[in-house]
């Protein structure tokens, strides 16, 4: 039996987030003396630690409420139900303003960003755990409890409950790997012959990007380095996006398994799930699934008896930051850092975590790992299409009656999906999130695959009746918050698109508005640092191209004209030149 290592039992000594939150959670708040001291434990300068606590989005340096209410902005798990505003209403009853906390201190509410409980109807955090299926009467019945004072852990327990809604079982879905079994068949064959395996299943990241895993995993094996490392990203921020949380909670060992056998396969001794601040609910039982596998020997000291074949697995937890998704500003949040995007090349697979070859993964890609070194490639290969292999699990909500998570094989078309999840008269489907494609309903029979639509899984359906440009106004809303601040294309570009795209909202916007708009989106997809900036424009530019007629049916005028009389505004300094010739005049 294998010892569960001293990290896991001292969970909030071991990392400065972890630290971080418990004192967020004691105080409330994370003071300035509170960093000092944070400083002095971790080695690090206060400063340093003032930075990491301004970056996240779950660290306040001011006190928030006992009972701390942060509602999910997202256009499906958000707070704002036909005509009724759930945010506002809760203000109201508990007097209470967004953004403040109540002078008496019980209470604060806020918005955050997607905590991916998009298949449980409008939902909110409070004090950190997920609080789902909100409606009129449940937001009635939150705020007589917290006008009694009632402890979160005397509420119904059926509020905080998060299922896992499974609708369509594939590839991975249908079949457990039972703890060990994928790692025993593996460890018969040598290092590269399962890498070779891996790459010839063809199987590629379903974190976004696509990259082919046996080619990264083969980069990172051949990296020099002092020690190699793999990281499962499990920070599943994408609005729309929840079937990472589905598979964390169904599927857990099977994902220990995959970072196993990556780990057997580059090298590395030390493996880190980095798991979403919004998740932490889940910590308990991934921790548990972990000390399981150290008993039975699937993790430790001489992996089920091959000597030499070690390999221990840590949990980080984030604290609210999109971008830390992005996986040179995860390595920089998994060193204690905030989540800034690092200039890439050189890439994670050969300077990564602590400078060392690192191999980031999605947690669906790992877990299909698993599943391919147990059943073989010509299994996985059986499935999908040429370029994409096996199966896609997509996370479906919107204006659907069947909402949660279908794995199909890759190729399948997207009326097929809304045909299962029983969605009619849609307008629209938004693929891979506020970052992907709107497509229109003239193109339902366009697949998902990486051929076509490729996507890290969010599926957001739009109904007959939604309004899109003002979903549009969400996802400009969710970059501009969500951009880490470091290069200003992005920065000040997404700001820039919120605020005009809220001019056509308004009304106010004429066509060289328009035009504007589409300079400045190709800018901020040109030249920004990272993969927030180069998508953050994605669904402006398809609305505009799209749904035109909508947009200019929302223009007042459709060419400039000024709000003052530029030439009469230029009388006094034709006066004091004393000149009034043509070139003095403006038309
Ligand atoms: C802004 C941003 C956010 C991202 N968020 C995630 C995420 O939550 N989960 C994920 O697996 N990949 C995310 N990615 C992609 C990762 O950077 C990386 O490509 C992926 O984790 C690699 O794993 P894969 O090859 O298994 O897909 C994000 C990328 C960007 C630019
Ligand atoms: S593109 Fe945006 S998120 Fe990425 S580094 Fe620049 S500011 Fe940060």
């Amino acid at each position: 039996m294998n010892q569960y290592p001293n990290h896991c039992v001292d969970f909030y000594a071991s990392h400065v987030l972890h630290r971080l939150y418990e004192i967020q959670h004691t105080e409330r708040h994370i003071s300035a003396e509170s960093m000092t001291r944070v400083a002095n434990e971790f080695k690090m300068s206060a400063s340093q630690v003032a930075s990491v606590v301004s970056f996240y989005a779950f660290f306040y340096p001011e006190p928030v409420g006992f009972y701390h209410i942060l509602f999910s902005n997202c256009t499906s798990c958000g707070y704002q139900v036909g005509q009724l505003n759930l945010l506002e209403k809760i203000c109201r009853l508990l007097s209470v303003v967004a953004g403040k906390t109540r002078g008496d201190g019980w209470v604060s509410v806020g918005e955050t960003s997607c905590i991916g409980m998009c298949d449980h109807g409008p939902s909110m955090l409070i004090n950190g755990m997920p609080l789902v299926w909100l409606d009129d009467e449940r937001i009635t019945q939150i705020s007589c409890l917290i006008s009694e004072q009632k402890p979160l852990e005397q509420w119904p327990v059926e509020w905080f409950r998060v299922e896992s809604s499974i609708r369509k079982h594939g590839l991975l879905l249908s079949e457990t790997v039972q703890p060990g079994s994928s790692l025993k068949k593996v460890l018969a064959s040598a290092p590269q012959q399962i890498l070779n395996h891996i790459i010839d299943s063809g199987l590629r990241g379903r974190g976004g990007a696509g990259f082919d895993t046996g080619k990264k995993w083969q980069f990172c094996r051949d990296s020099a380095g002092e020690a190699r490392y793999v990281v499962c990203n499990a920070d599943e921020g994408e609005p729309g996006t929840f079937k990472d949380r589905v598979l964390l909670e169904n599927n857990a060992d099977a994902l220990f398994e995959g970072m196993a056998i990556c780990a057997y396969v580059i090298g590395a001794k030390k493996g880190y799930l980095y798991l979403r601040g919004e998740y932490r609910y889940l910590l308990d039982h991934l921790q548990n699934v972990l000390k399981r596998r150290y008993a039975k020997s699937l993790l430790g000291q001489s992996i089920v008896g091959q000597a030499g074949f070690d390999f221990d697995i840590e949990i980080v937890v984030g604290a609210g930051a999109y971008i830390c998704g992005e996986e040179s500003a995860l390595i920089e949040s998994l060193e204690g850092k905030p989540g800034i995007p690092r200039i890439r090349p050189p890439f994670p697979v050969t300077r990564g975590y602590l400078g060392q070859p690192t191999v980031v993964n999605n947690v669906e890609t790992l877990i299909a790992a698993a599943h391919i070194a147990k059943n073989g490639r010509d299994w996985f290969k059986s499935m999908g299409t040429e370029e994409s292999t096996g199966s896609k699990i997509l996370s479906v909500s919107g204006d659907c009656r069947k909402p949660g998570v279908y794995e199909y094989p890759y190729g399948v078309s997207i009326q097929q999906v809304l045909d299962d999840c029983e969605a009619d008269n849609v307008q629209a489907v938004q693929i891979g999130g506020p970052a992907g494609t709107m497509v229109a309903r003239k193109d339902f029979s366009r697949q998902i695959s990486f051929e076509d639509l490729s996507t890290g899984g969010s599926f957001l359906v739009f109904g007959e009746n939604c309004d899109l440009l003002s979903v549009n106004q969400n996802f400009a809303r969710f970059f501009a918050h969500e951009s880490c601040g470091f290069c200003t294309p992005c920065r000040v570009g997404t700001s820039l698109l919120t605020s005009s795209w809220q001019k056509i909202m308004d009304g106010r916007a004429t066509s060289l508005d328009i035009h504007e708009i589409k300079q400045l989106s190709a800018l901020v997809k040109r030249y920004s640092h990272c993969g927030l900036g180069h998508t953050a424009a994605n669904h402006i530019l398809d609305s505009l191209q799209q749904f035109s007629e909508r947009v200019e049916k929302r223009l007042t005028r459709k060419t400039f004209t000024p709000q003052i009389d530029l030439d009469a505004a230029l009388e006094a300094a034709r006066k004091m030149t004393e000149r009034n010739d043509a070139d003095a005049h403006l038309e």
